[in-house]
């Protein structure tokens, strides 16, 4: 539950969050027994770091197994999708970057930001009763305001992917966010009225995230595909992203978003956000 970061800090204790059964050893509803488990087998539990992601993204370059978490109480360079900071005050998000080695193409990628979603969505439904939806691509929401976001990094060699860093951050004990957050965004104190335990909730997205990472090792998307679509809130609704205007009508084989407009064409949007059409 210790780990050093490979920038030569010193290493850190377990915060006491951690440091409770479960993680590192999780047993649970169809979980594996804790020998088979690989997301979670090893957690770096850091204090302050510019971003999980890049002390990951470090450990992974020096040969870290698939399944290798990092933690951290807080980063001061948190990143997120599409060039923008994640911000977070300390011990009040769980953020925590996991390390992937998946046999897939480059253009694949995207696919696992939208399976992290629905493990997020389950992890949180299982620890809190909510039901969090997802806003495509990989946002989770409750009543339209942002709980969790994602970020899957890969690192490439021509299209093969030689890995992937894949990031969660889920706000949990935020009460009151920055003005220009708070109209948009949420977190489980203020929706459950309660402190959350984020070692549990930890533990509940490592369980959940192996269980469907096998799935689509296995299977492929498909599986993943009708999951998140079941938790999806911007299908059917009125939309403008990536230049088109239209109804949300489906997620692609590869996770692009079908928009179809008012002339029946269908536009694959790849990336970007997804806003509500005026008077959508
Ligand atoms: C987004 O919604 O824009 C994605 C946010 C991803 C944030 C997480 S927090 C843990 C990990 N480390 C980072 O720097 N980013 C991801």
């Amino acid at each position: 539950m210790t780990g050093r970061p490979p920038s030569g800090d010193p290493p850190f204790r377990a915060p006491a969050w951690l440091a409770q059964p479960g993680v590192g050893g999780r047993v649970g509803r169809g979980a594996k027994p804790p020998s088979e488990k690989r997301f979670g087998a090893v957690v770096h539990a850091l204090g302050e770091v510019d971003s999980t992601q890049a002390v990951a993204r470090a450990l992974a370059d020096d040969r870290a197994p698939e399944g290798t978490v990092v933690t951290a109480e807080h980063q001061r360079a948190g990143r997120g999708r599409d060039g923008r900071s994640w911000l977070d005050r300390p011990g009040e998000a769980l953020l925590c970057s996991v390390v992937l080695r998946p046999a897939i193409d480059a253009a694949e990628v995207p696919q696992l930001a939208l399976l992290a979603a629905v493990a997020v969505a389950e992890a949180v439904e299982a620890l809190t009763g909510l039901a969090p939806g997802i806003k495509w691509p990989n946002d989770l929401v409750v009543e339209d305001r942002k709980l969790a976001g994602i970020l899957a990094e890969a690192a490439t060699a021509s299209r093969a992917v030689t890995r992937v860093i894949l990031g969660m951050g889920i706000n949990v004990s935020q009460r009151e966010f920055p003005v220009d957050l708070a109209a948009r965004a949420t977190s489980l104190a203020l929706l459950t009225g309660r402190e959350v335990d984020r070692g549990a909730l930890l533990d509940g997205l490592l369980t959940r995230l192996e269980h469907w990472y096998d799935i689509y090792l296995d299977h492929g998307f498909k599986p993943i595909h009708a999951e998140w679509c079941r938790r999806a809130v911007t299908l059917g609704r009125t939309v403008v992203a990536g230049g088109a205007q239209g109804t949300a009508v489906g997620l692609d084989h590869d996770g692009a978003l079908l928009v179809r407009d008012a002339a029946h064409r269908t536009h694959r949007v790849v990336a970007g956000e997804v806003l509500d059409a005026p008077g959508g």
